[in-house]
This record gives structure tokens, C-alpha cells and sequence, in this order.
């Protein structure tokens, strides 16, 4: 068999649970097969697999039960090491530094900066360098909204030296999603800040930590947040769960997304398997307490149903490991939206026999993948559906949302269709 040379190599850094500096875990090559099909390979490290308290990279696909793995799925990219890379946001901000569009895969990963999600980094040298300490302020964020609008609206100029696009690079490129955001830090420790944009329909930044709240209410475990108002607009404040700030910098959990662990990208074929049917069984089989993280799960996808939040793709959900043991980690990223349609209405992935219907019935039929009885199932979903009727309003509005807004958005809790 004659194979063509590699297109490309990095080695993968890890920063071990309770440390704040990384460790080699092994070396990343993508190479193409005989088709000239892309082929990733990861072998881990002999130094790293002699290491007693090496972890492994993901609970899916680079478990440490062997050394070398082969994938050919995922244009040759690993699940773990695609979550731990830019999304579209990281992307448009990468690709103006390098000054140039189209970049390989391995290229956004070795460009963007370590402020990535979850414990990994990349890199083209056999030993990591110093973990990352510095990183914008809060007090920074008047000046880090005006480039992510100056993004939005492709007003920076198309030269990857000029101080504005070197200052892009710090703003948290490395974090996926679609929406402009930066990574700061305080005293707390490190959070994420997402902007609104100018074409938004509603405060969307109030919008989100008020959701944020109301699913609290309902029995959700979610991320931390606040809202800032920097040079009049509202900017709301994530805190990081996969980052903890010690005396010497950041311990970090690994985190995996849905997408890996459903073995699954955006390509449309693949979308068959966003499915939160089979996202349960997957997680039991990786989370150390399968019962709670499933009751867990079903109550996100309920609530996503009874605010209409329709973008709850699988890179919305994650799995997490500050330790040794996975679990699914805080609900981020929950937006209403308001469909016209006030009888049907569909989640981003499956939730039951029905397919990706959003509705009670859909979301009970298959309450036992869930480790729920049907009363238990039924208790839940009508619990559910009085919280979120009864103080939907109240919450958005302390949140302080305008009343106009608040009315834009009415139409997206438990919509007529939920129970019919
Ligand atoms: N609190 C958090 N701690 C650590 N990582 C997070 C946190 N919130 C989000 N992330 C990671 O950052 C990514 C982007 O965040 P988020 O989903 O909020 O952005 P977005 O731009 O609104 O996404 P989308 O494209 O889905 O609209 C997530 O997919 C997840 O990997
Ligand atoms: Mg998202």
C-alpha cells in the first residue's frame, strides 16, 4: 500500500486534573488514505501512558485503553480535539489574523490562542509551553465589544499586523459558537462574554441570563452568569465551569460535546443521530451517575421545549471532567425563539418517538431511556410547564428585559402546541 505523506502534525497537550500547567499527551497526524479520504491518527505518548495519574482524552473515541487510534470520520479530526478548536465565530476572527480564508483544520487549531474549552492545547513542540495566565480584564470589555462589532459589520482592515485584528486574537477565539463573544477574567475567575449583535431581535444578552435563571427554577443545574452594561449595551457574563482559579493560574476540566459523544458533526447525514434519545444512552454509559445526569437531561430537553429554544444542537450540551469521572456539565446557551407556527414546533434533535417534535407527548414516549416511570416522566414535564407558565414573564422582566421585548418574546413559552 503506498501512502501518500502527511498533510499535518501537532502534538496534543493536556493539563492534568488539579494542576494549572500541561503535560504532552500524545501526537495528532492527519494524513489521507489510499482514496485520499482524510485519516486522523493520535498516538498517545509512551512517557504519558507511564504516568500514573494520565487521564484519558475523551470517554468516546481516545479512551487509554490502547495507544494509537485511527479515524476517518470527521474529515480525520477527532471529536475531542474538533471541540476543542474555534466554531464559526473563532474562525471568521482567525482567519483574519492569518489573513486569508479557508485554513486546515489543524491550522485553526495551532492558531487559536489557550482560552479553548476543556483541558487540551495544541502545539509543534514536543514539550507545551507555560500555561496562560493573562487574560483580558472585565474592565477591557468596552474596548473588546467595539471589535466584535467591527467584525460583525467586516469593518477591519484585511491586515492580519494591524493592532486591532492582533487585539481580535485575544478575545477568546478559541471558544466555539456563532455569536461574537470574549473570554475576561476577575477576581472570580474566568468568564465568557457574549455580546449582542446589531441585527438581534430583542435583548438577547438579558434574554439568556434570564433563561439561565428560569431553568434553575425548574430544577436544572446551569452556568453562572451576570449581566454587565458596558458603554450602554448589555453584555452578559458566563462563568467558565471548565475552568477553576487556583493560586497559580487555572485548573481545567475536560469537556467533550454532544457531537462527540453522538460520534456525530453538521453534516447533514449525520444529523439522523442528534437525537437526545440516543445522547441518554450514550451518557450513561460514560457518566459516573447515570440516573441523576439522565433525569438531568430530560429536564433540559423539556425545557427547551416549553421556552422554544430550537437551537439546542448537540454543541450545546457537554459532557465534563474535573476529576477522573464524566458528567454532563452545566446548561449553557438556552434562547427562546418564536416560530410562527403556535401548534408545531421542533427541537434540533430528537426527543422521542415523534422525531424532533417539541411536544409533551414526544417528550414522554420514551421516558425510560431516561431511567424515569411514566408518572415520575409525567410529574416532571407538568411541574415544568407550571414554573415555566407562571414566573417566565416576572424573570425576564427582573432580569431587567423591556416590556417590549418581554411581549416579542411571549410566544415562545409553552406555546398552545406543547400539550395538545
Ligand atoms: N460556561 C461555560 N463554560 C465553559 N464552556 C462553555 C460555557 N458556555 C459555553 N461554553 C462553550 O463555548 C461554546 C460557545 O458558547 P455558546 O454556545 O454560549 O455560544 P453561541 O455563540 O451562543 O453558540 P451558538 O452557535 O450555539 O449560538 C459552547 O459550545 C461550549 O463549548
Ligand atoms: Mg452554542
Amino acid at each position: 500500500m503506498i501512502s501518500k505523506p502527511p498533510i499535518s502534525e501537532c502534538f496534543v497537550y493536556i493539563t492534568l486534573p488539579g494542576v494549572v500547567a500541561a503535560v504532552t499527551a500524545g501526537k495528532f497526524v492527519l494524513t489521507r488514505n489510499t482514496r485520499g479520504d482524510a485519516l486522523g491518527r493520535f498516538v498517545y505518548g509512551q512517557s504519558y501512558l507511564k504516568n500514573p495519574h494520565a487521564v484519558e482524552i475523551d470517554p468516546v473515541q481516545l479512551k487509554l485503553l490502547g495507544r494509537t487510534y485511527e479515524t476517518a470520520q470527521l474529515n480525520g479530526v477527532f471529536g475531542a480535539l474538533r471541540d476543542a478548536g474555534p466554531d464559526y465565530w473563532g474562525r471568521r476572527v482567525i482567519e483574519k489574523h492569518a489573513g486569508k480564508a479557508q485554513l486546515g483544520e489543524l491550522d485553526y487549531l495551532l492558531e487559536s490562542p489557550d482560552d479553548r474549552a476543556g483541558a487540551l492545547g495544541f502545539g509543534l513542540n514536543s514539550t507545551p509551553p507555560a500555561p496562560r495566565r493573562n487574560f483580558n480584564k472585565t474592565l477591557d470589555l468596552e474596548k473588546l465589544q467595539v471589535l466584535a462589532d467591527a467584525l460583525v459589520n467586516d469593518e477591519l482592515p484585511n491586515d492580519p499586523d494591524a493592532q486591532q485584528v492582533q487585539e481580535l486574537m485575544l478575545l477568546g477565539t478559541s471558544m466555539g459558537g456563532a455569536r461574537p463573544k470574549a473570554v475576561v477574567q476577575d477576581e472570580d475567575g474566568l468568564w465568557i462574554a457574549k455580546f449582542n449583535r446589531p441585527d438581534d431581535r430583542w435583548n438577547n444578552t438579558r434574554v439568556e441570563h434570564a433563561m439561565l435563571q428560569l431553568a434553575r427554577a425548574c430544577g436544572i443545574t446551569t452556568a453562572e452568569s451576570r449581566v454587565e452594561t458596558i458603554g450602554g449595551r448589555d453584555v452578559v457574563l458566563i462563568k467558565r465551569f471548565d475552568r477553576e482559579k487556583a493560586p497559580k493560574g487555572y485548573t481545567r476540566a475536560r469537556m467533550v460535546s454532544a457531537l462527540t459523544i453522538l460520534r456525530a458533526d453538521e453534516a447533514p447525514e449525520m444529523r439522523m443521530r442528534w437525537s437526545y434519545v440516543l445522547l441518554v444512552e450514550e451518557l450513561r454509559r460514560i457518566v459516573a451517575h447515570a440516573k441523576k445526569d439522565a433525569h438531568e437531561l430530560f429536564r433540559r430537553m423539556c425545557f427547551n421545549a416549553l421556552i422554544s429554544n430550537i437551537d439546542d444542537h448537540p454543541r450545546n450540551h457537554a459532557a465534563i471532567a474535573k476529576e477522573n469521572d464524566w458528567k454532563l456539565s452545566p446548561a449553557y446557551d438556552l434562547t427562546p425563539s418564536v416560530p410562527v407556527s403556535i401548534e408545531r414546533r421542533y427541537l434540533a434533535m430528537d426527543c422521542g418517538d415523534m422525531g424532533r417534535e417539541a411536544t409533551a407527548e414526544n417528550i414522554l414516549s420514551q421516558h425510560a431511556r431516561f431511567l424515569l416511570e411514566r408518572t415520575e416522566a409525567e410529574k416532571i414535564v407538568a411541574d415544568m410547564k407550571t414554573q415555566v407558565d407562571a414566573t417566565w414573564y416576572d424573570t425576564v422582566r427582573a432580569s431587567g428585559v423591556s416590556e417590549k421585548d418581554a411581549e416579542t418574546i411571549r410566544g415562545a413559552f409553552v406555546y398552545p402546541g406543547f400539550s395538545l
